[in-house]
């Protein structure tokens, strides 16, 4: 791995706009169920029953109980080294962007500042009747739980078949078109737009580098991968 890390290392220093975008891989030495794969919540838990508007319609109460389950694995967790390095990368460079399709926290709470967090936060609750955002770190929440203006929230999440936040996805975009350094950090690739933006920095011409232990749909369009975990990797990358 060394020279190929010697190599990679060079390449990052001299971008003028690196793009990260990570995944569940990234949380998973943290302690985070990934979604798919050996433990992966989508082993066990069926996504239309828990992870769609219908579902929520249906049975907001069992929804809730789920996303306060996972609530309460993360609030016990801490960022691992992966995160921390990411963070001191964004420290050290003037034109970077960190993408996420995590909804855990951990890249703010490693201290990452600037997160475009494409699938939301499972720690803010938006009203479904007059859409009011709100941050919301109960740990149990109270089931259901309700807005002032007596409407029931929901965690604010995307969830299947939901369009993302526009404006988080247009910067995401514009970032992946500008790159020249694009690392891909813990995502199976298979979800979109999120495994699109890889694409787009691809076309834009970036350097592509992917951290995954398994290959990936996007691994095809990778100058360099590294095979070992994300936790092992990026600490040496930007050291
Ligand atoms: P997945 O669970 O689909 O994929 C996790 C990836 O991380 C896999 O490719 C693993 O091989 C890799 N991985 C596991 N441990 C790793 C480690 N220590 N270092 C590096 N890589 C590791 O997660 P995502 O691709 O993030 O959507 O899933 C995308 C979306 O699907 C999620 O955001 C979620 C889900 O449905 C929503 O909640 C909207």
């Amino acid at each position: 791995m060394n020279e190929l890390l010697e190599k990679i290392k060079e390449r990052l220093k001299s971008s003028r706009s690196p793009v990260i975008l990570t995944g569940a891989g990234i949380s998973a030495e943290s302690g985070v169920p990934t979604f798919r794969g050996p433990g992966g919540l989508w082993r066990d838990f069926k996504p239309e029953e828990l992870a769609t508007p219908t579902a929520f319609e249906k049975d907001p109460r069992l929804v809730w109980e789920w996303y306060d389950w996972r609530r309460s694995i993360i609030a016990g967790i801490k960022p691992n080294p992966a995160h921390y390095a990411l963070a001191e990368l964004e420290g050290r460079c003037s034109n970077f962007t960190l993408i996420t399709q995590n909804v855990d926290g951990l890249h703010r709470l490693a201290g990452s500042k600037k997160v475009l967090e494409l699938h939301g936060s499972i720690w803010r609750v938006r009203c479904i009747e007059c859409a009011k955002l709100s941050e919301n770190r109960d740990v149990p929440i109270k089931i259901l739980p309700l807005c002032e203006c007596g409407g029931i929230l929901r965690p604010d999440v995307v969830w299947f078949g939901e369009m993302l936040d526009e404006n988080i996805l247009n910067q995401a975009f514009e970032a992946s078109k500008r790159a020249d350094f694009m690392l891909v950090v813990g995502t199976s690739g298979i979800v979109q737009p999120a495994a699109s933006l890889a694409s787009t920095g691809r076309r834009a011409g970036a350097f592509m580098v992917e951290i995954n232990p398994e290959p990936t749909p996007l691994s095809g369009i990778m100058d360099a991968r590294f095979t070992e975990k994300a936790g092992d990797v990026l600490p040496m990358l930007i050291r």
